[in-house]
């Protein structure tokens, strides 16, 4: 089904042609002044150069043959200097609600051409415990993630995990010193090693942080740890071993990490697994002649000469042959063509990474791993930081945890809901994780990505106010009203779509009706902007609108009390529409809704 303003536009497009003049100039936009009206055309003022004619007069005509002609229109006024301002017919507007209410998604149209996509949003480091940094990846990627799979694309999550760096040989040379006797160290050993691991995740996550500290600080230390990064990438089997047992405690506490928050990805894989990928790859390079030495390095250029920064070439290998961060993005393109020949992989990262992607991307171009068609998009986000306008820290200072992080607001949350109504305990925590998580991902995806923002937990937990907790808010008292009608009249709830979807919604006859009724008539329009521009800001900002549009609708007309049934029967189907339209955009930025709070 077409967009209201597609509609709309046809419309007058129409009228454009019938007092012939090109329709082309006919696109209507949401008003600008809506004190004045609801839509507006500019097209009159665009045309009057071609014709030669004032644009009032032209914006007049057009006007005229509308008044006439439509029925869509409530008012159609052409203002100077060649403004038509327009209001839509209550009848239209029940008419275009009353289809979206009957289709799937809302009666979006699925875009023509469905794409292959990958998004690469996790890129947590193995063994290091997951910190606030990780979490605005996490956040944002699953909402692109979730509106890029609703739109019909085809879609993995990729947690790409640093799995292979430094970190590793830090640990295994920690372990060493601590327990040198253990098999993994014995290079004479040709045993199977035990299918348990000698550290619990507790100690993995203590040995890391004392083992980074310690190579600071002690050079003989730091040798051992780089010594054990080089031996564990070129084989040896104790160290393999060892690997084994990081990867799987830490998955599966990353597993338990990222199940808190809802977030979920297809494709569990790590830099590790494209390191087979490198030799042929950089050979290619080479023998192609893209890579060349220098200064013992090997590099390919990237810059261009549109540049306005300085863009340095990308480095595949370092003087010591070691690959790099970029050789192993390079090659987890080359994977995911081979795999799943993605027409778009996007990239959501800390925008401090933004150099090094637009090195990779080059450099998968102009060496073919990547065809020039194939869309590499890097959504770069920004720092989130304290109310002191610093990274975020612990009160004494370290990184946060995302554990502590989570559970800081869901005790903020637990005391809100207590203090708000009466309940137990136990339902007051499980209702405050989940307002918990809302508030958390709404106040982070509320805001344009790129931009910083403050953590404010009193702010995001709040109930007033552009928060999480006020959209739920809002679908929980939608809820209730519901459920009540229902007990009022013995309907059943789970049949009641079915009982009022003959007679939709009401030809709005109050304001507030009709300004709801607005908003939620904009559902596609904004899907498809919030997903073509990796943007899910505009839809939480869309949201927040509707539940504003809902309260204040609320507020002036008495719902459940109305004495005219067919009336009521009309706002009952509107709520229906605005219960499932805001339930599935909340969704879609990956938090829910609980039954009550
Ligand atoms: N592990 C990296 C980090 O912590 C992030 C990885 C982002 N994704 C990527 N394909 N490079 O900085």
């Amino acid at each position: 089904m077409k967009k209201l303003i597609d509609q709309i536009s046809d419309i007058v497009g129409e009228a454009f042609e019938k007092a012939s003049y090109d329709k082309e100039y006919a696109r209507v936009t949401l008003s600008n002044r809506p004190d004045l009206c609801e839509f507006q055309c500019n097209g009159a003022m665009a045309l009057a150069k071609k014709y030669h004619k004032a644009p009032i007069e032209i914006a007049e005509e057009v006007g005229n043959i509308l008044k006439k002609e439509s029925s869509c229109f409530s008012m159609v006024s052409a203002v100077k200097p060649g403004f038509l301002n327009l209001n839509l017919s209550e009848a239209f507007l029940k008419g275009y609600l009353d289809s979206m209410a009957k289709e799937d998604s809302f009666g979006m149209e699925k875009p023509g051409e469905l794409k292959k996509i990958i998004v690469d949003y996790g890129g947590p480091n193995v063994a290091k415990p997951l910190h606030v940094g990780h979490l605005r990846a996490a956040i944002i990627g699953e909402s692109i993630k979730r509106i890029a799979k609703y739109m019909g694309h085809e879609v993995i999550g990729d947690i790409h995990l640093g799995d292979w760096g430094l970190q590793m040989g830090l640990i295994i040379a920690e372990l060493k010193r601590r327990e040198p006797g253990l098999e993994y160290f014995d290079e004479s050993y040709t045993g199977d090693y035990p299918a348990k691991a000698p550290f619990t995740i507790s100690e993995l996550e203590e040995i890391y942080p004392t083992a980074s500290q310690k190579s600071k600080e002690d050079e003989v230390f730091k040798e051992e740890a780089l010594r054990a990064t080089y031996e564990l990438q070129n084989g040896r089997r104790g160290y393999r071993a060892l690997w084994d047992h990081i990867m799987r405690i830490s998955k599966e506490d990353l597993k338990k990490n990222y199940n808190n928050l809802d977030v979920h990805f297809e494709w569990w894989k790590g830099e590790s697994d494209v390191q087979k990928y490198i030799p042929d790859m950089v050979e290619k390079m080479k023998e192609d002649g893209f890579a060349y030495e220098s200064e013992g390095a090997l590099v390919v250029d990237v810059k261009e000469e549109k540049d306005t920064k300085e863009v340095p070439p990308c480095m595949i290998l370092k003087s010591d042959k070691a690959a790099l961060y970029t050789t192993t993005d390079l090659a987890t393109l080359l994977e995911r063509k081979k795999l799943f020949d993605p027409d778009q992989v996007i990239y959501v990262v800390d925008k401090r990474q933004e150099m090094h992607f637009i090195q990779v991307f080059r450099c998968a171009v102009k060496t073919g791993i990547m065809d020039k068609d194939t869309r590499l998009s890097f959504l770069g986000f920004g720092t989130m930081n304290g109310k002191d306008g610093k990274p975020f820290k612990t009160r004494e200072g370290g990184v946060m945890r995302l554990e502590t992080l989570i559970s800081d607001i869901n005790n903020e949350m637990f005391k809100k809901i207590k203090e708000n109504h009466e309940v137990d305990e136990e339902s007051a925590r499980e209702t405050a994780k989940t307002v918990g998580l809302a508030a958390l991902k709404y106040g982070d995806l509320s805001n344009q990505a790129t931009k910083d923002y403050i953590f404010d937990i009193d702010k995001f937990t709040s109930f007033e106010g552009n928060t999480g907790p006020y959209i739920l808010y809002t679908i929980v008292r939608i809820k209730s009203i519901l459920s009540r009608y229902c007990k009022e009249n013995s309907i059943d709830e789970e049949k009641l779509a079915g009982t009022v979807s003959g007679h939709g919604c009401n030809k709005a006859d109050n304001e507030a009706e009709k300004k709801l009724m607005l908003e939620l008539s904009k559902y596609s329009f904004v899907m498809e902007n919030s997903f073509n521009e990796l943007a899910p800001h505009r839809l939480c900002a869309y949201i927040y609108d509707v539940a504003d549009a809902f309260n204040h609708f609320y507020h002036e007309n008495k719902i459940l009390t109305e004495e005219d049934k067919d009336k009521q029967t009309g706002w009952i189907a509107l709520l229906l529409l605005s219960r499932r339209l805001l339930e599935t955009c909340i969704d879609l930025l990956g938090f829910s809704a609980p039954e009550r709070m």
